[in-house]
C-alpha cells in the first residue's frame, strides 16, 4: 500500500501540491497546487462536471458566492450546531477532537492520561467581518459547504430552467471549516473544494433515488480506474448521521491510515428548503402538475471533496515496477485524469529535431495538454513522464526528418509505434481513449 509519505514525496518533487506559505515556514491548513496539480485537479473537477451536469438534461449548474448572509447559516442550523467535541491537555495545552483520539483517555502529544478538560462544542465556521467595523452586526462565514448556496437558490433556478422534479442543481468551489486538526497532507485541510449536487424530488421517490446515486457515484471512481478493492461503501449509524440527515452513507477509500471518507451521500429529506422557507419568508415549495398540489421536494445530496478525491487518485494510481533491474514509478492515472496526454520529446537538442518537433507540440497543444522537453537523456525523460502520469510520450528522431513518422512510446506497457506525423492526432486520441 502506498504509504502517504511516498505520494507527499513526489507532489513535492514534480510540483502536484506544496505546503501553502512555505517561504514563511508553512501553514499545515492548506496547500497550493502546482503545475500538475492544477490539471489533475481540474480534470477531476471537470470529470464529475460532464458526469453530474453536461451529460445529463436533468441537472443544471450555478457558482455561488463564498461569502452569505449569517442568516443561511442560522437558518440551516449550522450556526448553532456545526460543531466538533474539542478537549485540551491540561499537561501540555495541546487541543485535540474528541471523537477522533487513537486512546479515548490517553494525550497523543504529550502520552498523559487523565489530563483532558471536558469536550466543549468547537464551531467549524471561519468567520471574517464585511466591511470596516468588526462587530456582531456584519460577522459573516465563509461558507463550510457549497450545498446551501444550492437551497437559498432554489426559486431562482425553477424559475429560469424550467426544470421539473425530479432534477439536481451541482455546484463544484471552495469551502472552509476551522478543523481542530488538519492533517494527512490535503486530505483534512481547513480551504479545501467541495462538488455536490442537490437533487430535488417527491417525498414519496426519496429512498428509490437514493440507491440510484449510490450505486452511480460508486460506478464514477471504478470508471475513472480506481481499484475496487480500495473503495468501498459505508451506511452511517445513527449516531453519526448529521443534523439535516435520515440516511447516509460515505464512500470511502483504504488509505495506507484505514478506511476514510471520499463522499457522503444523504437523503437530506425537506429540512433545508423548509428552514430556508421558514427563516426568509420565501415560498420555497414546487407545484406538481400531476397532483394539483404544492410538495416541498426532498433532497439527495452526493457531496464530494475534489481535492480529497484528487488525493485519493494519485494514491491509488501509484505504483512501482522492476524493469531490467532497475525501478520504474509509474502513475497509471485514466488518460482523462492524466495532467499532460502526450509529451513531445525531440531526440536530441539539435535544432534540426528540436524545431519540427515544437511545431508538432504547438500543434497537439490547441486540442491536448502536452508537455514539450528537450533536457536530460530519453530514458530519464520516459521515466519522468511515467512518474507524472504522461500516457503517451511522442519521439521526433533522426529518422523522422526522412520518413515524416515519430515514435509513440504508451506508459503502461512501454510498447512502441511508428507512426507518421499527419496521423499522429488521430493516434492519439484512439489511445487515449478521447
Ligand atoms: N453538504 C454536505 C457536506 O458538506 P461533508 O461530508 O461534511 O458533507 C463532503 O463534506 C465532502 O467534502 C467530504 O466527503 C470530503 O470529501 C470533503 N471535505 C469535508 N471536509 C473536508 C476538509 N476539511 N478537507 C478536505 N475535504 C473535506
Amino acid at each position: 500500500m502506498t504509504s502517504l509519505e511516498t505520494i507527499v514525496n513526489l507532489s513535492r518533487r514534480r510540483g502536484f501540491a506544496f505546503p501553502s506559505s512555505e517561504i514563511y515556514g508553512g501553514l499545515r491548513s492548506a496547500y497550493d497546487y502546482g503545475p500538475l496539480g492544477v490539471e489533475l485537479l481540474r480534470n477531476v473537477k471537470n470529470e464529475w462536471w460532464r458526469s453530474m451536469v453536461s451529460a445529463r438534461r436533468d441537472v443544471v449548474g450555478i457558482d455561488s458566492a463564498v461569502i452569505q448572509s449569517r442568516r443561511v447559516w442560522q437558518a440551516s442550523g449550522h450556526e448553532a450546531v456545526f460543531t466538533d467535541p474539542l478537549v485540551e491537555c491540561r499537561g501540555c495545552h495541546q487541543r485535540f477532537r474528541q471523537d477522533r483520539l487513537p486512546k479515548p483517555d490517553q494525550c497523543p502529544g504529550c502520552g498523559r492520561s487523565g489530563t483532558f478538560t471536558e469536550p466543549r462544542h468547537f464551531n467549524l465556521m471561519l468567520r471574517t467581518h464585511m466591511g470596516p467595523v468588526e462587530t456582531d452586526d456584519n460577522l459573516v462565514y465563509l461558507r463550510p459547504e457549497t450545498a446551501q448556496g444550492i437551497f437559498i437558490n432554489f426559486a431562482n433556478v425553477l424559475r429560469v430552467s424550467r426544470q421539473k422534479l425530479p432534477f439536481g442543481v451541482a455546484q463544484v468551489g471552495k469551502s472552509f471549516r476551522n478543523e481542530i486538526t488538519p492533517g494527512q497532507f490535503v486530505f483534512r485541510t481547513r480551504e479545501f473544494e467541495q462538488m455536490e449536487m442537490e437533487w430535488f424530488c417527491l417525498p414519496s421517490e426519496a429512498s428509490e433515488w437514493f440507491e440510484y446515486w449510490v450505486d452511480a457515484r460508486r460506478r464514477w471512481y471504478l470508471d475513472l480506474g480506481m481499484h475496487p478493492d480500495n473503495l468501498r461503501i459505508r451506511p452511517h449509524g445513527a449516531d453519526e448521521l448529521s443534523h439535516y440527515s435520515v440516511e447516509t452513507v460515505d464512500v470511502e477509500y483504504r488509505f495506507s491510515w484505514g478506511w476514510d471518507e471520499l463522499e457522503g451521500i444523504a437523503n437530506r429529506t425537506d429540512f433545508d428548503l423548509r428552514q430556508h422557507a421558514e427563516h426568509s419568508g420565501e415560498d420555497l415549495s414546487y407545484f406538481d402538475p400531476a397532483t394539483g398540489t404544492r410538495v416541498v421536494p426532498y433532497v439527495i445530496e452526493p457531496a464530494a471533496g475534489a481535492t480529497r478525491t484528487t488525493f485519493a487518485f494519485l494514491i491509488d494510481a501509484y505504483r512501482t515496477e522492476q524493469v531490467r533491474g532497475s525501478e520504474r514509478v509509474v502513475l497509471g492515472l485514466d488518460p482523462r485524469l492524466a495532467p499532460y496526454k502526450a509529451a513531445v520529446l525531440p531526440l536530441s537538442r539539435k535544432p534540426e529535431l528540436v524545431e519540427p518537433a515544437s511545431r508538432i507540440a504547438d500543434d497537439l497543444s490547441r486540442r491536448l495538454t502536452v508537455e514539450f522537453d528537450v533536457t536530460q537523456s530519453i530514458g530519464r525523460r520516459y521515466r519522468r513522464q511515467d512518474e507524472i502520469g504522461t500516457p503517451l510520450c511522442v519521439t521526433y528522431d533522426f529518422d523522422s526528418l526522412d520518413d515524416q513518422s515519430v515514435t509513440v512510446r504508451h506508459r503502461d506497457t512501454m510498447h512502441q509505434d511508428r507512426v507518421a506525423a499527419d496521423r499522429l492526432y488521430p493516434y492519439l486520441v484512439e489511445h487515449l481513449g478521447l
